[in-house]
């Protein structure tokens, strides 16, 4: 019961859509304008650096809020499951931003909301996942070759550390459980990146500057 209650506040949240609803605020959909994502890369790209980071900032903060919340309602009733709680909050999170029912489900790619569970997960994640997208952005500059590379960590980083033992007293079904998920996030956000993954392998991805040059 308090995975679904976990996953339906996260999903909540998840609605809260910034980039959307930022848009709207300066007269556009940006959903029709650049690559047609609702997310981060694309408000830089088509509204530029503050409305960028403005749309960053309310994409991390929700998926902090859902699994913080979710965190402080079972910390207590279930003190070894939080780890497996809060990824089911910030599943949500991410389902909410990624599929908008009242959006006809056409929402972002998740990865500020991504980094938002990185932040609230564990703290071993946010180098990882800093030196994983600041690498490759920095070096490259496309955004989605740093956010795929964050998701291939992920999923190594999380079955190492549960195997580890870094997530307290969970047991073996409740650690497969959690990879489960963290597998399904992993292949969504893939899936929701194919198109950038066709032009990376063809050299035609666009590149973001966070300044203009
Ligand atoms: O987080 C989304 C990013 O990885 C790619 O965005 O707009 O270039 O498809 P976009």
């Amino acid at each position: 019961m308090e995975r679904i209650v976990c996953l339906a506040i996260g999903y909540l949240f998840g609605l809260f859509q910034t980039a959307y609803i930022y848009g709207k605020m300066k007269g556009i959909d940006i959903r029709q304008h650049g690559s047609g994502n609702a997310g981060t890369t694309n408000t830089l790209r088509v509204l530029g650096t503050k409305a960028g980071l403005i749309v960053f900032a309310g994409d991390v903060v929700k998926c902090i809020f859902a699994v913080a919340i979710c965190t402080l309602l079972f910390e207590k009733s279930h003190p070894d499951m939080v780890y497996l709680l809060k990824i089911y909050a910030a599943a949500g999170a991410i389902l909410g931003h990624n599929f908008p029912f009242y959006l006809n489900f056409k929402g972002g790619k998740g990865i500020a909301a991504t980094a938002g569970l990185i932040l609230s997960f564990h703290p071993t994640f946010l180098p990882v996942g800093v030196i994983m997208f600041f690498g490759a952005f920095l070096l490259t500059h496309y955004v989605s070759l740093g956010s795929l590379l964050v998701y291939a960590a992920f999923i190594i980083q999380i079955v190492v550390s549960g195997q580890l033992g870094l997530f307290g007293g969970m047991t073996q079904a409740e650690l497969i459980e959690m990879y489960g998920i963290a597998l399904f996030l992993t292949i969504m956000a893939y899936y929701k990146h194919w198109e950038n993954i066709k032009r990376l392998i063809k050299g035609e991805e666009r590149k973001t500057y966070l300044f203009k040059k």
